[in-house]
Formats: structure tokens, sequence, C-alpha cells
């Protein structure tokens, strides 16, 4: 079957990068239930932990390679025969297992964390990928801080571990430094003069210490990137990592980018709510997509605006991600418009005159409460409760 160039392979790493965040590990129980659910979103690749690190993780990636069939199940290492040969017996009842090896490709890292040089780092990121295809046939290499390293040194890197057989090369931005435009033209670089990178995905994997990493990704999936990792919520180490339902959502809203995910959008909202309560991390009101407040309105020139179509105001359905519905809020801030829709919902029909009247009625009451809810209409309309 021929590959489609405008397909764009979703890589989950919730159960790992988003898993390290303090007060956020999961029990292997609680990681199938969303492994499972991360199946039926249609993610393509689950990466379902770091086997050395403990032997729970060693543990999670056996379990949930035996409960999830369709998803990749990957395994983290270092560039290390110790860490692969441990996720080469995490991974043995995957049905399509990968290994992701790699080690830090910015100067910064290899003189600083490994005491090495840029020729002794190449090596070692040549003889694991090596080692871990002798064992295991889908190889993703990371260059860690890619975002800070020499784009050439990374293009060497990237054509050395290609040819010794990784097929998918993730050129992470561990840190979170990159602009969007420097981002991607370090990927459209690798694109241009990696030799042999037609043998290969590059893979996008973006962290959010200045607030980029979805911007960061959609650069690098512009400049010829076709897979992208991140988490639900945007939960990972620091400030967190790419939020895998701002991406799918932006390549389905903008058709123009001519790029596509297999994402059954419709889950999102309800994975949201349940990695959410599963890590005790709670999703901020205003995050996009997902947020509580995603799709509210509450001034008074929004209500009407969206109140006489709902596109004025409103770019993605809140149906297309699972979301209940857009809600009109009423506070101070709300109009006749607003509260005339919440009337009718409630059975109230009222002339200009009445509405008029009501809405003088309701300001005193929105003054001294943050909003309104059914009950306090239905009181302002002098009913204790709905008929
Ligand atoms: O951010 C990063 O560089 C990583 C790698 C281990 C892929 O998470
Ligand atoms: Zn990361």
């Amino acid at each position: 079957m021929l590959h489609d160039p405008n397909r764009v392979y979703v890589f989950d790493t919730t159960l790992r990068d988003g898993e390290q965040v303090p007060g956020c590990q999961l029990t292997t129980p609680e990681k199938i239930e969303i492994a499972k659910e991360l199946e039926a979103l249609g993610v393509d690749v689950i990466e379902a932990g770091f086997p050395i690190s403990s032997p729970g993780d060693f543990q999670s990636v056996v379990e949930l390679s035996k409960a999830v069939s369709e998803p990749i199940i990957c395994a983290l290492t270092r560039a290390n025969k110790g860490d692969i040969d441990s996720a080469v017996a995490a991974l043995q009842y995957a049905k399509r297992p990968r290994i992701h090896t790699g080690i830090g490709s910015s100067d910064m890292h290899i003189k600083h964390k490994f005491n090495s040089t840029r020729e002794e780092i190449l090596e070692r990121a040549v003889e694991a990928v090596k080692y871990a295809k002798k064992s295991v046939e889908d190889i993703e290499f990371y260059a860690e801080d890619a975002g800070r390293a020499d784009v050439r040194f990374l293009a060497q890197m990237v054509e050395a571990v290609i040819a010794a057989g990784a097929t998918v090369v993730n050129i992470p931005d561990t840190n979170g430094y990159c602009l969007p435009d420097q981002y991607g033209s370090k990927i459209k670089f690798l694109k241009e003069n990696v030799k042999n990178i037609d043998q290969a995905i590059i893979s996008v994997h973006c962290h959010n210490d200045l607030g980029l990493a979805t911007a960061n990704s959609i650069a690098g999936l512009q400049n010829g990137a076709r897979q992208i990792e991140g988490t639900i919520n945007g939960i990972g180490e620091r400030a967190g990592n790419t939020s895998i339902e701002e991406v799918v959502m932006i390549l389905k809203t903008h058709e123009i980018l001519g790029l596509h995910t297999n994402i059954n959008t419709k889950n999102f909202y309800e994975l949201s709510r349940m990695v959410s309560s599963q890590m005790r991390m709670p999703v901020q009101p205003n995050k996009a997509i997902v947020g509580s407040n995603a799709f509210a309105h509450s001034s008074g020139i929004h209500q009407d605006g969206f109140l006489k179509n709902r596109e004025n105001y409103e770019i993605i359905r809140p149906e297309d991600v699972g979301f209940p519905d857009a809600s009109i809020v009423l506070t101070a801030r709300s109009g006749r418009h607003a509260l005339k829709f919440h009337l009718e919902r409630l059975g109230f029909s009222l002339s200009k005159e009445e509405l008029s009247e009501v809405y003088h009625r309701f300001l005193t009451v929105a003054d001294s409460k943050l909003d309104i809810n059914d009950q306090d209409l239905l009181l302002m309309m002098g009913k204790q409760q709905l008929a």
C-alpha cells in the first residue's frame, strides 16, 4: 500500500512523559484503562513507559502490551544495552512493539550531561540503534535537546541513526526553547540535507516552557514532519508537552494545511476528564479544546452574536470534541438576548416590555452573584421550581 504523504501519525506519551509529573503516577490498572481509551481515540503509538526505571513501569509496559492490540506499543530507553534489554523484555507481548532510544544532541548536553564529545555521542547513538534493531524492527531514535543542537551536527546524527536502522527520528525541543520559525527551519534543514531522510518519518516532540509547544509542533509538521508526540491535556515535565487535542483540532480546522490524522475527535472531552481525574491534575478552565470554559460565552456582545449565528463566535463545534454543548453563561455582563434565551428554555415567553422589566431585576441579582443559574431565574419569575 502506498504511504499517504499527508497523514500525520499521533504518538501519545501521556503514560510516559505525562506520568513523570510529580503526583501524577498511575497504577497499572489505571494505565490500562487510559490506554484502552487512547486506542479508541485512534492514536497510532502509545508510549507505555520507561521499563528500566522501575519494576512497576516494567510491569505496566508488559500489561499494556497484552491489553492493547491496535496501536504500536513503545518503550523508552537511554542509549545503552541494559535499558534496551529491559525494553525488549517488557515488550515481549506487544503485537506491534517499538523501541524509543536516544541520547543528547546539543553541545550543552554532550558536555555538561555526558561529559563527552560529539564523536563519542554519535558512536553511542549508532550502537544503540544497531543493538535495538537486533530484537525489534521498529526503532525510533530521539536526539534529546535537538531544539538547542547545532543543526549540522543534528543532521549528521540523524543520517547516521537512519543508516543504522531507525525508521522514525524524533527531534525533541526538550526544553521548550525554540521559536516556531526556528523549530520549523530545523525540520526543513533535516528534510533537505539528510541524504537518507526519505527512509524515516520525522517526529516532533515539543515542550511548553514558553507556551509554544503547539505552535512549534505545527511549524514542524508544515516543514515535513509526519509524526507528532504529545499528551492529553498537555500534561508533562515542567510546563508540559504539546496537547494532542490542540494539534489535531488545528489540523482539522485549518484544512488548508492539507494534513490529517486518524483521531476520533469526539472522544477528546471524555478522555481529557478521565486523565485529569486519574492523574489528580485539574484542567485549567480556559484550556483550549477541553477546558470547562472552552465553549462558554459570557459577555453580552458575544452572546448576542452567538445567538444570531453560533459561527460568529464558534470556530469548533463542541460536539466535534465530545463537549456537552456550548453554554450561554448569565452574568452581570449578559444582555437581554441571553436572558430571553434562558427564560424561553425554561418555558417563559415574554413580551418586549416584560423582558425589559425582568432584565432590570436580573441585573440587580447578577451584580451580587458570580453567575445566575436556573433556580435564580425561576425565583426571579416568581416560581420556586419548574413545574
Ligand atoms: O523531551 C524529551 O527530549 C524526551 C525524550 C526522552 C524523547 O522526552
Ligand atoms: Zn519530553
